[in-house]
């Protein structure tokens, strides 16, 4: 078998959220993804309904992988009120949800992410899609994990290539500026994480057109159809959009088919205070500037560049089967 036709166990961090949900399709229908973990956090809503949620998803979808209630509020303060106007007052753009019988594991996030870590040397792959909250903990309670994963594929941050610079203020993206501390330690350490941020996530869009031939071409497809509407609706409103940008799916995109994306390398800083709070900038490997606040910290991988084209066909190829 190619080196690059591996499996990949992974771990999903994330607050769903339609593209959280999206992308958890993806990962559950994908033949070279082995889902191991579904750890939660507050974000795109708060901590019971992106857990509730998570659980539904479990249920609808039919992964055995357990699911593990995470973080309700950032490092530092207290969380911010959901993003109703983007993801619907229950995430899942309000499409109606049935009584969850599937049940939560009793283990809080950051633990299942450090057992299942521990449990596999070198092998898991965590796709975080939030706040990088769990990870900092999960990091500060067992740091012996940062040398024992295989690598962590982020979405979030915005880099400021191809003029995507921010989405909650002009310099920050959502999953960063909700807990911009956490991101910035988790960034600092020296395990390998690759980000798709704005930068390559706001080139992909799923268009009105699009959805509609997922939605004839199966069940998946119309469950996409179903949670998105709203989603797409924000996108119209918000930005004039036919269609809708393509966030947490572009991490699974990343972590399966690196190939699909061009990468930067460098030390990543995330601001902390002050109106760029939740700004990410990377000091680009090569470049020397005198002593300052990236000395020391590891070179990490950014995506600057996407074949919008190639993700977009891998999403559909999942859902029907062929990809
Ligand atoms: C990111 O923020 C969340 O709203 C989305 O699920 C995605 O992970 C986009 O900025
Ligand atoms: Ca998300």
């Amino acid at each position: 078998m190619m080196a690059g036709m591996q499996t990949l166990k992974v771990i999903y961090d994330t607050d769903p959220g339609v593209d959280d949900a999206m992308a958890l399709l993806l990962l559950a229908r994908h033949k070279r993804i082995e889902l191991i973990g579904v750890t939660t956090v507050f974000g795109n809503a708060d901590i019971a309904t992106t857990t509730r949620n998570a659980l539904y998803l479990k249920q609808k979808l039919g992964f055995s992988a357990p699911v593990a209630g995470g973080a309700g509020a950032p490092l530092v303060g207290e969380p911010d009120a959901p993003p109703t106007f983007v993801h619907g007052m229950n995430g899942l753009g309000d499409i109606d949800l049935p009584d969850i019988t599937a049940a939560a594991d009793p283990r809080p996030a950051h633990q299942l992410i450090i057992d299942l870590v521990k449990a596999d040397p070198g092998e898991v792959t965590i796709i975080a899609v939030g706040r990088m909250t769990n990870l900092e903990r999960a990091m500060r309670e067992a740091p012996e994990i940062v040398g024992l994963v295989r690598q962590i594929v982020v979405m979030g941050g915005a880099f400021g290539r191809n003029g995507h610079t921010g989405n909650v203020t002009p310099v920050a993206e959502a999953n960063i500026w909700g807990d911009p501390d956490a991101a910035d330690i988790v960034f600092g350490a020296a395990w390998p994480i690759a980000i798709a941020g704005l930068d390559v996530t706001q080139a992909t869009v799923m268009t009105e057109t699009y959805v509609a031939e997922l939605a004839a071409a199966g069940e998946d497809g119309a469950f996409v159809r179903a949670i998105s509407a709203f989603y797409q609706n924000f996108h119209r409103e918000s930005a004039g959009l036919d269609g809708f940008y393509v966030h947490d799916s572009s991490a699974v995109a990343l972590a399966l088919h690196p190939e699909f994306y061009q990468m930067e390398t460098g030390a990543i800083r995330v601001v902390t205070e002050g109106i760029a709070i939740g700004q990410t900038i990377i000091k680009p490997d090569g470049r020397n500037y005198p002593p300052g606040a990236w000395d020391g910290r590891p070179s990490q991988r950014i995506a600057v560049g996407v074949n919008a084209g190639a993700v977009l066909k891998f999403y559909r190829d999942t859902l029907v089967g062929s990809g």
